[in-house]
């Protein structure tokens, strides 16, 4: 085989004169008759060789049977390109190769789209992944996460912490989603579950005295599938010993601003705002709210008083909020038509209408402004510092409802108005989320994070009057409406773990037998400890400009869980059925 010597990324005008041997695939074929050109692709780019009357009829024939995709090694001289024959887009635009000698690697079919061509639908490029991930577009998303895994690796080395591999083959950790699980042949009847995450074990490091840890771990969760979520994915997964909540965000902030610099060129301001939760929530309506743009939600409550609207005096009786949003310019960007589609979408996440006004300078304009008297109106436009051309938005219903409600269509009106840069970044912190959150369903406490987490130390006397009201010493990283990071303060001390496992209705037998080993571990002088995972997925997703999740993993799942290139999940057979003593039922 005519091995390489030089990548198709590299050559310029200083190797002209140079005899180099190029190895790769064909991109483009071009037969001009008397010269056949041969674009030759590799993960470092792309290089123009071409065969011309002097190599004789042999090679020329060889050359103009060549398709797309043949894998090809091609030996040649590199020459300038004729004056006007540049290409200045490619690196190697300057030059190309006058090919003396060609051998073909491997032939192939006509693939089942252009590797440089339109994107293709997204099922043919699962299925045939190996040539979706040929496109240069795919490869640079792989070269930036794996720069992302280096700097995260060495950036918490240089702090000394201590990269700690932790089993796959588990027991089940509670991370709110269901697990994969996994029969043992060995125990019948038993099965390990695949890790949610690292959580228990790199708790139980910290027992061991490894005081800082970190690990680039994969997690399963067999979760309803989003664009932002996959069932396996993998996680920045981070613990430290003797640490409040602050020093894990200060902790995680530089190792977040190297990644900021290295991948959009931004010198991060450190530390990032910490937002309270409840604050947030009354101000976005959403705990991962987009910082990018302003357009807070506002109570409007005192229009109950102040009109006779009566969607108003129903959301009064019934004790609901009122609450809405102003958008510069909305007013003069809408049309009628927008916003009966605007209330449509409003009504998709459960409001029964839409209040829309218009400002104008004389005031208030829309089918309900005449139900706005002076008073009301002076009222809102203060609250919202409106200006003529802007439009409001008004919700009456739950604090669910207005607040799903509002916070979908802040986002989508600042797209569609372009309130901000959807280049830029924001970076911030939400702190001190509730310790619990209600299952209406099951009618009992779930933990908002895990069960693992330290409430507030204020709040500790409420989890025995008020549980609902605990609030935890837990944190998310925020980056542009996106949920990039997530921990908490442990609880190291096990009389407060175990008051809780009790408060998510587990009994103590239930809890010794689940969480045993780690309330043991507790007991055998376990450091004040805390860490956090960033998402690492979702990360490259941010930084690459992505919106599917499944572009940032070389081999993802679909929405239905399946991986349509191997075909998993499959069916195996009856013997190993067998040995695991199972068998299936309709
Ligand atoms: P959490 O469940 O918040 O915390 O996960 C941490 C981060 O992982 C990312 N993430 C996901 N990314 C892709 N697909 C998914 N299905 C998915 N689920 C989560 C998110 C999230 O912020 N053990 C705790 C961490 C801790 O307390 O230290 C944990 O797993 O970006
Ligand atoms: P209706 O009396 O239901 O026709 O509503 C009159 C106006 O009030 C319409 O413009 C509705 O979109 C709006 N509206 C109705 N219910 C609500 C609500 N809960 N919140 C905000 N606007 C509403």
């Amino acid at each position: 085989m005519l091995k390489r010597t030089k990548t198709c990324g590299e050559l310029t005008g200083e190797h002209v004169g140079q005899v180099v041997t190029l190895n790769g695939w064909v991109d483009a074929w071009r037969d001009f008759g008397g010269l056949v050109f041969i674009d030759v692709r590799d993960r470092y780019g792309l290089t123009q060789c071409v065969f011309e009357p002097e190599v004789g009829e042999a090679l020329q024939a060889a050359a103009r049977e060549l398709r797309s995709e043949y894998v090809v090694a091609i030996q040649g001289e590199v020459a300038r390109r004729l004056p006007g024959k540049e290409n200045p887009k490619l690196k190697t635009g300057e030059i190309e190769v006058r090919a003396k000698k060609l051998e073909v690697l491997n032939a192939t079919p006509t693939p089942p789209f252009e590797i440089q061509g339109a994107e293709a639908n997204e099922e043919l490029r699962l299925k045939y992944r190996y040539l979706d991930l040929r496109r240069p577009a795919m490869q640079s998303i792989f070269v930036l996460r794996h720069r992302m895994s280096q700097l995260m690796r060495q950036t918490l080395s240089d702090q000394d912490f201590l990269e700690v591999e932790t089993p796959i083959l588990g027991r089940s950790t509670p991370e709110g989603a269901r697990d994969f699980l996994v029969p043992s042949r060995v125990h019948a009847g038993h099965f390990y579950a695949l890790p949610q995450s690292p959580q228990l074990y790199k708790q139980v490091l910290m027992v061991a005295g490894f005081d800082r840890y970190f690990q680039i771990a994969r997690c399963f969760r067999d979760e309803d599938l989003r664009a932002n979520r996959q069932p396996e994915f993998t996680q920045l997964d981070v613990e430290m010993s003797f640490v409040e909540d602050q020093d894990v965000m200060t902790t995680m902030e530089p190792v977040v601003a190297s990644l900021a610099k290295e991948f959009t060129g931004e010198t991060l301001t450190l530390p990032f705002p910490r937002l309270d939760y409840h604050d947030v929530m009354e101000r976005y309506g959403n705990d991962r709210p987009d910082l990018r743009y302003d357009l807070e939600l506002k109570d409007l409550a005192d229009l109950a008083t102040l009109t006779e609207f009566k969607v108003f005096q129903q959301a009064k009786e019934f004790g609901n909020r009122i609450r809405g949003i102003c958008a510069p310019g909305g007013g003069q960007k809408y049309s009628r038509k927008d916003l009966d589609g605007l209330t449509e979408f409003a009504g998709t996440f459960g409001a029964k209408g839409l209040v829309w006004l218009k400002v104008e300078a004389e005031g208030f304009t829309g089918p309900t402004a005449k139900f706005f008297p002076p008073a009301a109106q002076e009222h809102v436009r203060t609250l919202f510092d409106a200006k003529a051309g802007d439009l409001i938005l008004i919700v009456a219903d739950t604090q669910a409802v207005t607040s799903q409600a509002l916070t979908n269509l802040r986002s989508r009106l600042a797209t569609e108005l372009k309130l901000y840069d959807p280049k830029s970044f924001h970076y911030s912190w939400v702190i001190r989320f509730p310790l619990f959150a209600w299952d209406a369903e099951e009618q009992r406490f779930v933990a908002e994070h895990h069960p693992f987490t330290m409430p507030l130390e204020e709040d500790l006397p409420l989890l025995d009057t008020e549980p609902a009201k605990v609030r935890a010493q837990a944190y998310d990283l925020v980056v542009n409406g996106e949920e990039c990071g997530g921990g908490t303060i442990r609880c190291h001390v096990p009389q407060i773990q175990s008051k809780i496992f009790g408060l998510l209705g587990l009994s103590p037998e239930q809890a010794e037998e689940k969480f045993g080993f780690l309330l043991g571990a507790l007991k055998n002088g376990a450091p004040p400890h805390g860490g956090i995972a960033l998402g690492v997925d979702r990360l490259v997703m941010l930084y690459a400009g992505l919106t599917n999740i499944r572009d940032c993993i070389a081999f993802p799942k679909t929405a239905r869980g399946a991986d349509l290139m191997t075909g998993a999940p499959g069916e195996v057979d009856s013997r190993q059925l067998r040995d695991l003593r199972i068998r299936t039922v309709e």
